[in-house]
C-alpha cells in the first residue's frame, strides 16, 4: 500500500477527530527552491522549465521573478499566451510581437531556451479567421502567412514551435475548426510543410525545431493511435516534424501510471520524435486541496518526471506555472478544481515539488 492510500484511510477514519499532521512546508524562495534544471540537466536533459505569461500580475510580483529568472531552477520557457494567433495577428495582416518580444527578452536574460507556443489552434484564434467565409486557397494562404511571418520574425530565438495544437480529440476524431472545415484533416499537414519551408528562407544555421502538442496523449487509447496516424500521416508527406508535446494537465485523482507513460513514448520515440513534457500541473478535484489530494498529486508529477527521466528520447520537462497564485486553473472559474502546481499562493511548498525532485534524482517516491 502507498504512502498516499494509507493516508486517505487514515484521514477518512480521522475525519471526525484530529487531523492527519501534515509536515511545515517550505515557504520558498529563489535561494530555498530546488535547482531543477541543474538536475534534469545533470541527468542529460535539455532542460527544466516553466511557461510565464508576461500579461499576468506574476511579473509584478518579485518573489516570483526571482525563482523564475534563476537559471539552475528553469532553463526553459513558453509564452503561456503572447505568441498565440489572438496577439500576434489581431487583424488579418497586421502583426504584434511586441507581446512575445517581452518573453524573449525575459529568456535571454536568464539563460533560457524558449519553446514558442503556437501557429494553429481553435482556441484563441481571432474571429476574423474563425468566423469568415473562406475557400481552400483563401484559407491556406492566410495560414501560410501567419506561419511565416511568426517563425520568420522569431527566427532562432525560437527552439522550436508548437505548430499544430490539440488536432485531435478524444476519441481519435478531429477537432472541429475552421481548419478542418475549408481546409480538411490537411490542415495539419500543411502547417507542417509551411513552417519547414519558413525556417529554409532563414538560412542553414536556422535550427527550430517543429512539434505537435496536444493532451491526454500520456496513456494508450483512441487518441494515442488517431495521433500516432497523423504522425505518420505528416511524415509520409515530407521532413516536416520533429517531436511531440505531452501536455500534461492532469488531476489529483486521474493521472497517468509510469507504464503507461513509458508505453506511449516509446511509440513516439519509435516514429524518431522528440518528446518533451509540456504545460504540466495537476488540478486537485476539490479545493483547498486535502492532505490525500496533494499526496496523488505528488504521484501525478512523480509519475511523468519519472517517466520522462526513464526515456532517453524524453529531452526536457516543463510546469504550466509553478504557483497556484498564477497557474490557469482557478477554482473560481474551473468548477472548484485548482491548487495546480507545486507551491501554493503563498509560495509554501507541497509534496509534489518533494515528488518532482525525486524523480530527477532517480530516487523513489517518499511523499506518493
Ligand atoms: O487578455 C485578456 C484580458 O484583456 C482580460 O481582461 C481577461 C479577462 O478574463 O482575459 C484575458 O485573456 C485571458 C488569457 O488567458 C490571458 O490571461 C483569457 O480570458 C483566458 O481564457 C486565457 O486563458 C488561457 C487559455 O490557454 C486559453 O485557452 C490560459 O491563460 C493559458 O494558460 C491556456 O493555455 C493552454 C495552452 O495554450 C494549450 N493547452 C491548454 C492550456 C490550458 O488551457
Amino acid at each position: 500500500m502507498s504512502l498516499h492510500q494509507t493516508l486517505t484511510i487514515l484521514t477518512t477514519l480521522l475525519a471526525a477527530g484530529s487531523a492527519v499532521p501534515t509536515p511545515s512546508p517550505t515557504t520558498e524562495t529563489s535561494s530555498t527552491f530546488p535547482h531543477l534544471n541543474a538536475l534534469a540537466q545533470a541527468k542529460g536533459k535539455l532542460w527544466f522549465g516553466s511557461s510565464i505569461d508576461t500579461t499576468s500580475s506574476s511579473v509584478q510580483d518579485p518573489t516570483y521573478m526571482s525563482i523564475f529568472n534563476t537559471a539552475s531552477i528553469f532553463g526553459q520557457t513558453t509564452p503561456g499566451n503572447t505568441m498565440k494567433w489572438d496577439y500576434t495577428e489581431p487583424e488579418n495582416g497586421v502583426f504584434d510581437f511586441a507581446l512575445g518580444e517581452e518573453t524573449i527578452t525575459l529568456a535571454k536574460q536568464s539563460d533560457k531556451k524558449v519553446r514558442c507556443h503556437n501557429l494553429v489552434w481553435t482556441s484563441q484564434l481571432p474571429t476574423w479567421v474563425s468566423e469568415a467565409s473562406w475557400t481552400k486557397e483563401s484559407l491556406l494562404e492566410v495560414m501560410k502567412a501567419h506561419i511565416t511571418k511568426e517563425i520568420t520574425h522569431y527566427g532562432s530565438d525560437c527552439y522550436s514551435w508548437d505548430v499544430v495544437n490539440e488536432a485531435i480529440n478524444y476519441d481519435g476524431s478531429y477537432t472541429d475548426n475552421v481548419f478542418l472545415n475549408v481546409i480538411g484533416e490537411d490542415y495539419v499537414t500543411y502547417a507542417f510543410q509551411y513552417a519547414r519551408e519558413a525556417i529554409a528562407t532563414l538560412g542553414a544555421s536556422a535550427d527550430i525545431k517543429l512539434f505537435y502538442n496536444d493532451y491526454t496523449i500520456s496513456r494508450p487509447g483512441s487518441k494515442v493511435t488517431a495521433v500516432l496516424d497523423l504522425i505518420s500521416k505528416i511524415q509520409a508527406a515530407g521532413d516536416y516534424i520533429d517531436g511531440i508535446g505531452l501536455e500534461s494537465h492532469h488531476t489529483d485523482t486521474y493521472y497517468p501510471s509510469v507504464s503507461d507513460l513509458s508505453t506511449v513514448m516509446n511509440q513516439y520515440a519509435a516514429k524518431g520524435l522528440e518528446i518533451h513534457i509540456t504545460e504540466l500541473d495537476v488540478a486537485c478535484k476539490s479545493t483547498p486541496c486535502s492532505w490525500s489530494g496533494q499526496l496523488g498529486q505528488a504521484q501525478a508529477f512523480y509519475n511523468v518526471i519519472h517517466a520522462c527521466m526513464e526515456n532517453d528520447s524524453c529531452r526536457g520537462m516543463a510546469f504550466w506555472d509553478f504557483n497556484d497564485k498564477y497557474n490557469w486553473i482557478q477554482p473560481s472559474t474551473n468548477d472548484g478544481e485548482g491548487d495546480a502546481t507545486v507551491l501554493w499562493g503563498n509560495y509554501a511548498s507541497k509534496p509534489a515539488l518533494t515528488a518532482v525532485v525525486e524523480a530527477l534524482k532517480g530516487e523513489s517516491c517518499s511523499v506518493c
